[in-house]
């Protein structure tokens, strides 16, 4: 007799499992990015409101030699959640204008963010692009190491904030955990604004940030098979004054049964229920400085954007 094997759940299947079993439901924000997601953050980084990545790349423009110089010449430069890699041509430039060309190690979930990275970036670099979880990209890209010469990890656009505040300092003890005393970690940090601006930047009025949002529902219909209808949840867009940090939700328009035939399972929604999908954290200096005390790093300096507050913090492990 043959014996019929359920295949076996992905990682998704199963984050969604426990994310809309909750009291509040909740999804990583990490499943946004399939390609069209990653396609439609890139949109995101040109909104008139989304200040935070011209605010970044202001900063990097200005300040990447001042950045590599205090570096001195590196043996790699890898970087966690590099998407096209768009932000981080600068910093190259400065590495291979002041030293010479090195390798590029861009970490990323979307393989087509890496391939658009490969393409725009290896007239300059060596770009070795590897494609999965930060943490165990990390892992792969220091594992040949043989060279005496510091590694510069960058993570950029404030990616930081999509973490909750209390994974954050295990988090970067994680990083530090992978790294060698004399390594460099390049931080990319939005801090706390005015909150019209902040609100704006996540319920822009051309609605890109509205589909990126309901994206994660289409991604689970293409995925797991599921049957939300994407008309009937709204985007919604929360500043938490006592958390500091935005939430981004999904909020349903009516009452609803969702099926989703990966998990074999039917999901009910309440009219007014939402699925809290994403928190993007905002931050003062001290408390990056703290952070950096906690998790065995040395801050060497500073840059803040005025026009957008922004900061781009350079530490040292130790
Ligand atoms: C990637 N991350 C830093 C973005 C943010 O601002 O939290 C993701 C994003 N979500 C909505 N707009 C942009």
């Amino acid at each position: 007799m043959p014996v019929s094997v359920k295949p076996q759940l992905s990682q998704f299947a199963l984050d969604v499992a426990k994310g809309l079993s909750q009291k509040q439901k909740k999804l990583s924000p990490r499943y946004f990015y399939d390609d069209l997601g990653a396609a439609l953050f890139e949109a995101i980084t040109l909104l008139p409101e989304y200040g935070l990545t011209r605010a970044d790349e202001r900063l990097i423009g200005l300040h990447a030699a001042k950045i590599i110089r205090e570096t001195g010449a590196l043996w790699t430069v890898a970087e966690l959640g590099s998407g096209t890699g768009k932000k981080t041509r600068r910093i190259l430039e400065a590495v291979s204008n002041l030293y010479g060309s090195t390798i590029y190690r861009p970490i990323d979930v979307s393989s087509a963010a890496l391939a658009a990275c490969e393409r725009e970036l290896s007239g300059l670099m060596d770009v070795q692009p590897i494609c999965g979880d930060w943490m165990e990209g990390l892992s792969a890209a220091v594992r040949s190491r043989q060279s005496g010469a510091p590694l510069l990890l960058l993570f950029l656009g404030s990616s930081i904030g999509n973490l909750d505040r209390e994974d954050m300092v295990s988090f970067l003890r994680q990083l530090r955990s992978h790294l060698q005393p004399g390594d460099f970690f390049l931080l990319g940090a939005d801090l706390v604004k005015d909150k019209v601006a902040m609100l704006a930047a996540y319920d822009d009025l051309t609605g890109v940030t509205a589909a990126f949002n309901l994206n994660v529902l289409g991604r689970m219909n293409r995925e797991l098979d599921a049957n939300f209808d994407l008309s009937s949840f709204a985007h919604e867009v929360r500043w938490n004054i006592d958390a500091r940090r935005i939430e981004m939700h999904l909020r349903s328009q009516r009452a609803q049964s969702v099926c989703i035939e990966a998990l074999e399972t039917i999901f009910e929604f309440r009219k007014g229920e939402t699925i809290w999908t994403e928190s993007s954290h905002k931050f003062t200096e001290d408390e990056l400085a703290f952070y950096a005390s906690l998790s065995g790093f040395l801050p060497i300096h500073t840059w803040i954007d005025r026009e957008w507050p922004f900061a781009e913090v350079l530490w040292r492990a130790v």
